[in-house]
């Protein structure tokens, strides 16, 4: 589909409110969640842009020149809105290491992933990165992405400021708690992606506190919705547990002005998702989600495989196990073996469909019409 075949889908007698950031209309209030490591393509972001969506690219994990690959190849496919996704990386945990137990608690999980690995690898050399998070944002001046996001952590003033004068576009915070949505807004966030438990991949936690297995407290969208919806004056994006038209209206009655989607994208024909990922959703390989740090480091909800399962006790410390793991996952992923890989996934996993992202696009916006 380009951008020319369709019809604008906000018709006027749908009652479908668009999504309004700042000067950014999306003509329906559906994002298609920025997923790294490989979902999101650019042909992705098109298909949603194409359909009336809001599709974000993942710049996460990638550099800023491959970055620009990315937007040059948007931007050659649409002229609709999209939006970019950074990772706010923080400090590096093993730079604050006195007592040296963290680098102990690396090396223990490194001999243990190695004892335990498969297909011939071994783990990758751990290292921390700041994203490149400076030149990322020289890069988004020089294209025209409408909508910047930032996750797991406080952007601070100064970062949406210069997103603001250098990029000249709004800037959405992900939170995940009442405490986080308070200070993003005192840095200036122009809207909140409020992420709840029922979320997949990463959670947005602004500290992975090593204490809890998830991170944080185990707060349902809904409810986040809810008390950070009453309590703030910016948009927000209920992001978390979604698959469906009837649950984004459900999101929006309880205050959310979208909802942003990411597993019930993940098997779109235009999705970047492995092989062996795909399967694991579609045939039901697994039984349930959990949220572990064993591939990355950091709370995540995956697919409950094998790999999960056997490293309960993986260390807090992102990124550092995630370059760790990193030659595993991908041994595992050419090997066509599900139960070495993240197989992130939120817990509405079960609703997951294939097929191009227009079609899902067509489905959620005639449920956000008519119901389901
Ligand atoms: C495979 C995958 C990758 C993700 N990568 C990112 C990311 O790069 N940046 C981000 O802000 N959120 C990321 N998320 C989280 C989504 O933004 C969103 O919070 C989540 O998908 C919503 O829950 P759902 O999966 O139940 O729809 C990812 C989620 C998935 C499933």
């Amino acid at each position: 589909m380009v951008d020319g075949d369709v019809t604008d889908p906000t018709r006027p007698d749908t009652g479908i409110p668009p999504l309004r950031i700042g000067d950014l209309t999306v003509p329906l209030p559906i994002v298609c969640a920025p997923m790294a490591g490989g979902p999101t393509t650019p042909a992705l972001v098109a298909e949603v842009g194409a359909a009336g969506g809001l599709g974000m690219l993942a710049a996460g994990y990638l550099g800023a020149s491959a970055v620009a690959g990315l937007l040059d190849d948007v931007e050659g496919r649409t002229h609709r809105p999209y939006g970019v996704n950074l990772f706010l990386s923080g400090p590096d945990p093993l730079a604050d290491d006195p007592t040296g137990l963290r680098a102990r608690a690396l090396a223990d999980y490194r001999s243990e992933l190695a004892a335990d690995a498969r297909h011939g690898a071994v783990p990758g050399e751990p290292r921390w990165s700041d994203e490149e998070v400076a030149d990322k944002i020289a890069v988004l001046a020089a294209h025209r992405p409408a909508l910047v996001s930032v996750t797991f952590g406080d952007p601070g003033g100064a970062l949406v400021a210069r997103i603001h004068g250098d990029v000249g576009v709004p800037v959405a915070v992900t939170v995940t708690s009442l405490v986080e949505a308070g200070a993003a807004i005192g840095s200036g966030a122009d809207a909140l992606i409020v992420q709840g438990i029922e979320a997949g991949g990463h959670r947005g936690l602004w500290t992975d506190d090593p204490a809890q297995v998830a991170g944080g407290p185990r707060v349902p969208t809904a409810d986040l919705v809810r008390i950070i919806g009453a309590a703030v004056d910016v948009p927000v994006i209920a992001a978390g547990g979604v698959t469906d038209g009837a649950a984004i209206r459900s999101m929006m009655s309880l205050g959310a002005a979208a909802a942003q989607l990411g597993t019930a994208f993940l098997c779109c024909d235009e999705a970047g998702t492995s092989a062996p990922h795909r399967h694991a959703l579609l045939d039901r390989t697994f039984s349930d989600t959990v949220i572990t740090r064993a591939f990355s480091g950091r709370s995540a909800r995956s697919l409950r495989n094998d790999f999960a399962t056997r490293h309960t006790a993986a260390p807090a410390l992102y990124p550092h196990v995630h370059h760790l793991t990193k030659p595993l996952r991908a041994a595992a992923t050419a090997a066509d073996d599900p139960d070495g890989i993240n197989l992130w996934a939120g817990t509405g996993w079960r609703a997951v469909t294939e097929g191009p992202a227009a079609d899902l696009m067509a489905r959620l916006t005639a449920e956000l019409i008519d119901g389901p």
